[in-house]
C-alpha cells in the first residue's frame, strides 16, 4: 500500500483556525466514531470544516465528519476535532497526529481523547465507558517483541482520571478504569490477537488513539483518554460483531458520555 505522507506547514493551519476562532481554548477533545453528537451541545459553536484548512487531510470512514468546533461549553472554551485519521487509511504517523501538532500550536494544554473499541474484559459489557490508565501498542510494526503496559502519568494524567471519576460518580455515569490496546485494524482482530492483548493486561482494543496519546504527552499536554466499549471484542463472545453494532452502541451511550466529557471540561475549567 502506498503511505499518503503529508508534510504540512502546520504554522499555516493554526494561523488559519486561529483567524476562524473568536476563542482561546486550553482544552480540546478528539471524537472518535458515532461520539461526534457530542458537538451538537457546544455553544457558539464555529465549525471549521477540514477541508477549510489548508493541507489538512480529509476524512473518509463512516461515522466520522472531518471538522474541528470551537465553542463553549458554559463558558468554558473548548475546541473539538470530530473525525480523525488512522493508519490503516495509509497515513503515516505524523499526518495521524496532525491534529495533535495543531492543538499544540494552537496553546492547548488539555487533551481528551475519546474513542469507541471493543472489550476485552468480560467484566465491562458493551455500553461501558472507560478511561485509561495505560496504554499497549499492538501493532508490531517497530519489533516482533511483546509490548508492555505503558502506564506513565506522562500519557495519563493521574489528576483528569481522578476528575473524571469524580465526574462519573456525581453524573452517575459508570465509568471503568483500564488498559486500551491499539492494533492496526483495518479489520477487526481475530480472537487470538483478542487473548493476547488479554493476557498483555489489555482491557479494551481500538485502531486509533495511542499514537495521538503518545505525542500529547511528548509535547507536555495533560492526556486523558476515553472509551466507549461498544462491543465485546472478537472471540468474547459467539456473536460476531459488526459496525453497525459499533454505531447503535455509540448511539445509546451518547447522553453519558456527553454528561462525563462535559462535566470534565468544566472541572478543568475551574
Ligand atoms: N476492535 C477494534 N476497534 C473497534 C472495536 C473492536 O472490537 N469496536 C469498535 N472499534
Amino acid at each position: 500500500m502506498m503511505v499518503k505522507t503529508i508534510t504540512p506547514d502546520i504554522s499555516q493551519m493554526v494561523e488559519a483556525v486561529r483567524r476562524k476562532m473568536s476563542i482561546v481554548p486550553r482544552t480540546a477533545v478528539v471524537l472518535g466514531s458515532g461520539l461526534g453528537q457530542f458537538a451538537e451541545s457546544i455553544k457558539d459553536a464555529v465549525r471549521i470544516p477540514y477541508s477549510e484548512i489548508p493541507g489538512y487531510p480529509q476524512i473518509g470512514v463512516e461515522g466520522h465528519a472531518g471538522e474541528l468546533v470551537a465553542g463553549k461549553v458554559e463558558h468554558e472554551p473548548v475546541l473539538l476535532a470530530s473525525g480523525r485519521f488512522h493508519l490503516y487509511e495509509g497515513y503515516d504517523v505524523d499526518t495521524i497526529t496532525l491534529p495533535v501538532r495543531l492543538f499544540d500550536g494552537l496553546g492547548i494544554e488539555n487533551l481528551i481523547i475519546t474513542n469507541a473499541a471493543g472489550s476485552a474484559n468480560r467484566d465491562f459489557p458493551p455500553g461501558t465507558l472507560m478511561a485509561s490508565e495505560g496504554h499497549l501498542d499492538c501493532t508490531f510494526r517497530e519489533s516482533a517483541d511483546m509490548p508492555k503496559v505503558e502506564r506513565g502519568s506522562d500519557y495519563h494524567s493521574q489528576e483528569l482520571l481522578k476528575l473524571a471519576m469524580e465526574v462519573a460518580k456525581s453524573e452517575e455515569v459508570i465509568l471503568e478504569r483500564g488498559v486500551y490496546a491499539w492494533a492496526l485494524g483495518p479489520s477487526y482482530e481475530t480472537p487470538a490477537e483478542v487473548k493476547m492483548i488479554q493476557e498483555l493486561g489489555g482491557d479494551a482494543v481500538g485502531m486509533s488513539t495511542v499514537p495521538e496519546i503518545q505525542l500529547a504527552g511528548e509535547l507536555g499536554m495533560s492526556v486523558l483518554t476515553i472509551s466507549c466499549l461498544t462491543n465485546f471484542a472478537a472471540g468474547i463472545i459467539k456473536q460476531p460483531l459488526t459496525h453497525d453494532e459499533v454505531m447503535e452502541t455509540a448511539d445509546r451511550i451518547s447522553g453519558d458520555f456527553s454528561r462525563l466529557v462535559r462535566g470534565i471540561i468544566l472541572g478543568i475549567g475551574r
